[in-house]
């Protein structure tokens, strides 16, 4: 098939929805559109049905026993879910936190929200490459630490973190560990008890499934974790979390959660060679270009590029057949460069430099090319107009 433009290269933000997604999700749009709390027809045990499947294949995909798992609205939730819910559930048993400084906001603010309360958040930083030194994890516990949360792969620069050693810090000190794996699952195995993890929050629009549906795995034995749910309501998801479930969008992500299962090793070497190709040509055709993250633990469909002297927003402007995103994009209310590249020690000006490229399962080698070409001309361009380099940062 020839190239059809735009191309799409914006996967950390949200991923195509496969087809096969699609088709699994269609006949609970029509006939099979029963309320799975329905308990006495048969429409409501087969929509239980549906998502009781599903369930499983989410299990499936991280280790995890079916009971194990909740579906929530989506990953936000399942980030507030975890901290909120282990927060309060222990107030009782301590009132520290840590996690780390370049987390998704669902996560920061999260924390945020309970330093308002009156606990107290240690925020570790990370090296150069973006990651956690699982000493620094282990300097910062105190007796009042209750719960740990690091995400399990960054949603700019990609940067996977060590979970299992942080996992294993974590049981040691009887500390509840919870990761955001939402960038990862897609492309990293992750198992919840080689890793020692005891909440991980998953997003379904990552992992090529719908918007809007997500999921919670709460650790049931070894050790048992308790949460105050966020909503009040009916009894539904073991009274955790409250409201008739989004039976279509269940589907769709435990259909998801099959596709990576089948696929997972081999996609992710093949979208890694794609990567590999994108960043050797940007290396190879431009100066002043700087890869940002460490390369040696990084998920494989993330680039993220420094321009030396070109502002991002320009690009973007100039880019259009090419789908990518500023990985610095000025937080509207805050007017401040991404906080991840901040804890990475960029300079404003590079961080207001800096694109995110993001493949998928479905970039192909001639889209790798056009987003190569276009990227590395537009650079060229916007240097020779723009010859002073008179970047106006966020102010
Ligand atoms: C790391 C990470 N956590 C959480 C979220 C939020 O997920 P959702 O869109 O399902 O609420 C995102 C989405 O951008 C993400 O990248």
């Amino acid at each position: 098939m020839g190239l059809q433009l735009p191309v799409y290269m914006d996967a950390h933000a949200t991923t195509p929805c496969d087809p096969a997604v699609i088709d699994a999700m269609l006949p609970t749009l029509g006939r099979m559109f029963g309320n799975a709390a329905s308990s006495h027809h048969a429409f409501g045990w087969e929509a239980e049905a549906l998502v009781e499947q599903a369930r499983e294949l989410l299990a499936g995909l991280i280790g995890a026993t079916p009971s194990e798992i909740i579906f929530t609205s989506g990953a936000t939730e399942s980030d507030n879910l975890a901290i909120k819910g282990v927060a309060h559930a222990y107030r009782r048993k301590g009132r520290h936190l840590i996690t780390s400084q370049i987390e998704h906001h669902a996560v920061l603010h999260s924390f945020q929200a309970l330093e308002r309360e009156g606990f107290e958040v240690t925020y570790l930083p990370v090296d150069r490459s973006g990651r956690v030194d699982p000493e620094d994890l282990r300097r910062a516990i105190r007796n009042e630490t209750i719960l740990v949360s690091v995400m399990a792969a960054n949603n700019e620069i990609g940067v996977i973190q060590p979970l299992a050693e942080i996992g294993a810090i974590c049981a040691e000190n009887g500390i509840f560990f919870h990761t955001d794996a939402v960038q990862a699952l897609a492309h990293v195995k992750i198992d919840v008890n080689t890793s020692a993890v005891d909440l991980l929050s998953v997003s379904a629009h990552k992992m090529y499934g719908p918007k809007g549906v997500g999921a919670l795995y709460i650790r049931r034995r070894n050790p048992r974790v308790r949460l105050e749910p966020l909503l009040s309501g009916g009894g539904h998801e073991r009274g955790l979390r409250p409201g008739t479930l989004n039976v279509t969008g269940i589907v769709g992500l435990g259909k998801a959660a099959e596709l990576v299962v089948a696929a997972r090793d081999e996609e992710s070497r093949r979208i890694a060679r794609l990567r590999d190709r994108l960043q050797q040509r940007l290396l190879d055709q431009l100066d002043g270009v700087r890869v940002n993250g460490g390369e040696d633990h990084r998920l494989p469909n993330n680039l993220h590029v420094t321009f030396q002297g070109v502002r991002a927003e320009w690009m973007l402007k100039a880019m259009r057949n090419v789908a990518v995103s500023s990985g610095a994009a000025c937080a509207s209310a805050s007017n401040e460069p991404s906080h991840v590249l901040r804890a990475l020690g960029a300079t404003p000006e590079d961080a207001e430099s800096s694109l995110r490229f993001g493949l998928h399962r479905f970039t192909t080698e001639q889209e790798v090319d056009f987003a190569a070409d276009l990227t590395v001309k537009t650079v060229q361009w916007l240097r020779q107009n723009t010859p002073d380099a008179n970047l106006e940062y966020c102010k």
